[in-house]
């Protein structure tokens, strides 16, 4: 079970020294196993939901998720905080990174973590809350996943919350062909959406395999179940 607490509630609208965009924001604080974790969100990002929102050129509707924290990132970070030691040391890439959570428990852990998101402001949140919480040796990427531009190779893949439109699942596949280590692991949370099972199939139809177990995140006082898949090549 995961406690996460509002300490502070104040809705400030303001750029914090430059480095965030401008957006209405708050600060909480996440616990999670005896790691606690300083992170400024967008206040009632239901809003930029519809603002952000785009018709893209093949006329599909683009919604701007990075907005929200997603209780999967909450369950990620809560199942690598129970990893022991063995994210110490280890080169990490956090995909759709949004407000930067699980990489930075994955850094706090003593990963080397690249954050990735395609949203140029999410990243600039990632960055924010990753020097808050002082990581200070961490790279922020702005990377699609359609388009992945590493030259190296992870022995970590984390992810949260990102296999919901099914147009991703053909490229995130790539994506952990190509930047995984051959006995690397990726990590994925979701929050048991009904077309997970489809990403899954597909993703044992491309020569991985994975082990599946839940865990239980405490949000405002509601219990939610997220998914914890451990992927691996055959
Ligand atoms: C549902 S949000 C999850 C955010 C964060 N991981 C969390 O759990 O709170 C999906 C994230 O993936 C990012 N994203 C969506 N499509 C992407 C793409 N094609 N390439 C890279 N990032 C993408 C979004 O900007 C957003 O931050």
């Amino acid at each position: 079970m995961v406690l996460l607490t509002h300490i502070e509630y104040s809705v400030i609208i303001k750029r914090m020294n430059n480095l965030l965009p401008d957006y209405p924001i708050r600060d909480i604080t996440i616990s999670v196993e005896n790691i606690e974790i300083q992170l400024t969100i967008i206040e009632e990002p239901d809003q930029f939901l519809d603002k952000l929102s785009r018709e893209d050129s093949d006329s599909s509707l683009y919604l701007p998720y990075w907005v929200y924290l997603w209780g999967s990132a909450i369950g990620l970070a809560q199942h690598i905080a129970r990893l022991d030691n063995s994210l110490s040391g280890k080169k990490v890439l956090d995909i759709g990174c949004g407000f930067g959570l699980t990489g930075i428990v994955a850094s706090q852990l003593g990963a080397n973590v690249v954050f990735t998101d395609f949203e140029h402001d999410a990243l600039l949140f990632a960055k924010y809350n990753a020097q808050q919480n002082g990581v200070e040796s961490a790279t922020f990427i702005q990377m699609d996943w359609n388009a992945t531009c590493f030259q190296s190779i992870f022995d970590v893949i984390l992810a949260s919350d990102v296999i919901y439109e099914e147009q991703n699942w053909k490229p995130i596949i790539e994506l952990l062909q190509k930047l995984l280590t051959k006995n690397g692991v990726a990590i994925f949370s979701e929050p048991n959406r009904n077309n997970a099972g489809g990403f899954f199939r597909s993703l044992r139809e491309n020569g991985f395999i994975f082990e599946k177990t839940t865990c239980n995140i405490l949000v405002d006082q509601k219990t939610t179940a997220i998914n914890i898949y451990t992927i691996k090549r055959e």
